[in-house]
């Protein structure tokens, strides 16, 4: 939600903060900004829309100099438009500042400056705080002269300790050629550490093309950088942070051969799951062992209750995890949204463990969640993607995604590896309990390693999705339905249809659609039946007669050697047989190519659907 870059030293800052801002594009595309010093003065250039169109106007009007910040938003507080766009000023001129999160009590710190006289340009929270710490250094500096770092820092911390809500910042000053500052609380900020340059950055991807040096800020820290330094302080006290390496290159995140992210995200599933289990799988013992997980075997023993909290697909993957998890482990699994659970004040019993399960490690209800929790002793297990994210740093222990850098705003391959890690958590809880043999284990174990080859030739499909996509783009609703293992599935078919094409679809558990969808049911309403050969095959059978029977149009996802389903559906995409529980793994593949074909042939913007961002900071 809302990206950051800043760059000092030697070399020319705009080309470098273009390029961080396009690899940062997926956290917000309203529109773009970059502020740059040249020799002494501020040059701010900003406008409503992408990046690209930002970097094309820095063409014609170039802006040089080695300090700079920049930003690419996604709108909370004014519409997106020129003015609203990042960097804003302060009263003077002379501050300049990008932020990412939500001043909550930006109107009544507003009404205080203009009665000092401020006066504002923009209807931005972000032009508030900026305003803010303006003000305090003015006040130091009417007192003492010169601006100096250490009181632009004392100022960020004046301010700061009146802001209400969340902030990621860069900042700059025009009297400080050679000083960048950040500071954050609620929402991201990294520090890369190169050769006589250093960066900052709502994540490491516009980082590692530079650097894989890298300093992850805590809330409430405030950090000064130099060419060659960088400076940590919090609550007014110097203090040191570690130093982390990126396990990952740019390479990884670049779009390479394919049209979009999305699918190169889809196509990425085999090997990543390959990689996954390859380090977690223990064949012999039919069991698994995780790199990181912190939790004791004894500890983990003692668990009587999970609650896997998460939201929009993480929380769909959370729900297939119930169902895999207290179908192995028989241990009693509740499945929370992020932003329900965190005002719920819900008891939580000892020996619970929280689950929280987010790609980004950032997701604001989620961590609001875990944090409420904490608070009541909860122990936490965090499944996240990013290294070094917030979630990941606050959980008790994490289990790492190893989904590689998920561009695409809608979720893929984060979905396909938060349901792996959950089934792998499943076969550990199992085995710990006894609920598992070691003999049902190594079955198990065998089957989980055929999947990445089934996902494979699931994908080897994708033109045959592709000519049902055809048949079917101009769907104005669809609905999704799948039961038991599959039912979660369904619900995140549907997410990726709407997020991506705009066309409203429904996932439904399939005997749910007699209480109401079925009013839906018509020629022209399309109905997606994930409807393996399981133990609901028979089940499912007699809802899509159902559908039928009022002539509603039927795309099943069925197994390999379904004979029956071919004369029942308007359209079959088979998938390789597998266990019921393991399901999901596959079943959601060829759902993710639907939704992509039909946005591409809509031509929506699959990597950059309207209104969404990557990573939800803000409430
Ligand atoms: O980073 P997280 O996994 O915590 O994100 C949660 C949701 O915002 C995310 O899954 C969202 O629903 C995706 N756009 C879905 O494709």
């Amino acid at each position: 939600m809302c990206g950051i870059v800043g760059y000092v030293g030697r070399k020319e800052a705009t080309p470098l903060l273009i390029e961080g801002l396009r690899r940062l594009e997926y956290r917000g595309y309203d529109s773009a900004g970059i502020c740059v010093l040249t020799n002494g003065t501020l040059h701010v250039r900003k406008q409503v829309g992408r990046v690209e169109g930002l970097a094309q106007s820095l063409k014609t009007k170039p802006v040089k100099g080695s300090l700079g910040i920049s930003h690419t938003r996604w709108a909370t507080h004014g519409l997106p438009s020129d003015i609203n766009s990042h960097p804003h000023l302060d009263q003077s001129g002379k501050v300049a500042l990008v932020h990412n999160g939500i001043i909550e009590n930006y109107t009544t710190l507003r009404h205080r400056l203009q009665r000092l006289g401020h006066r504002f340009l923009s209807q931005t929270d972000t032009e508030v705080l900026a305003h803010l710490i303006g003000h305090h250094l003015d006040q130091a500096l009417a007192r003492k002269g010169e601006v100096t770092p250490e009181r632009v820092t004392q100022a960020i911390f004046a301010a700061t300790r009146e802001v209400e809500g969340t902030y990621a910042i860069a900042l700059m000053h025009q009297g400080l050629p050679g000083h960048l500052f950040g500071a954050r609380r609620g929402s991201p900020l990294v520090v890369g550490l190169g050769q006589d340059e250093n960066f900052l950055a709502s994540d490491v991807s516009p980082i590692v093309a530079h650097t894989r040096k890298v300093v992850y800020l805590h809330d409430g820290d405030i950090v000064t950088l130099t060419n060659k330094d960088f400076a940590l302080q919090a609550r007014g006290k110097a203090i040191q942070r570690p130093i982390s390496s990126v396990d990952w290159s740019a390479e990884e995140a670049e779009r390479g051969k394919h049209p979009h992210y999305m699918l190169k995200e889809i196509f990425e599933q085999p090997g990543r799951v390959a990689e996954v289990l390859r380090r977690t799988l223990r064949p012999a013992k039919g069991n698994v062992e995780f790199e990181e997980m912190a939790l004791k075997p004894k500890e983990l023993a003692k668990i009587n209750r999970l609650i896997l909290v998460g939201c929009g697909t993480s929380w769909h993957a959370a729900l297939v995890g119930e169902y895999v998890i207290e179908t192995l482990a028989r241990l009693p699994v509740e499945v929370e949204y992020g932003s329900e659970m965190r005002y719920r004040g819900r008891p939580i019993e000892k020996n619970t463990l929280i689950v929280s399960i987010s790609q980004s490690g950032e997701t604001a209800d989620t961590l609001a969640a875990i944090r409420a929790a904490k608070a009541q002793g909860a122990r936490t297990l965090g499944i996240v993607n990013v290294v070094g994210s917030t979630i990941a740093r606050e959980s008790d222990a994490d289990i790492y995604m190893r989904a590689g850098p998920e561009i695409g705003v809608a979720s893929t391959k984060a979905f396909e590896m938060q349901v792996l890690q959950l089934t792998l958590l499943g076969i550990a809880l199992a085995r710990q309990r006894g609920e598992l043999s070691p003999a049902a284990g190594r079955k198990l174990v065998r089957e989980l390693q055929t999947i990445p080859g089934k996902i494979e030739k699931i994908l080897a499909g994708d033109a045959h999705l592709r000519k049902i996509s055809k048949k079917y783009h101009q769907a104005t609703g669809f609905l999704y339905m799948g039961r038991q293992f599959n039912f979660p599935v369904a619900l995140e078919g549907a997410l990726k249809l709407k997020e991506i094409s705009y066309i409203h679809a429904e996932g439904y558990p399939s005997a749910e659609m007699k209480h109401g969808p079925i009013a839906l049911i018509a020629p022209d309403f399309p109905s997606v039946f994930v409807v393996p050969r399981d133990a609901m095959y028979d089940k499912n059978m007699s809802n899509v007669e159902e559908i039928r029977a009022r002539k509603g149009p039927i795309i099943a996802v069925a197994t390999e050697g379904d004979a029956e389903i071919k004369h029942k559906a308007s359209d079959v995409i088979y998938i390789p047989q597998t266990l019921d529980i393991l399901q999901p793994l596959l079943t959601v593949v060829p759902l993710q190519l639907l939704a992509y074909h039909i946005a591409v042939l809509r031509g929506c913007d699959v990597d950059k659907p309207r209104n969404l961002a990557k990573s939800v900071t803000v409430e």
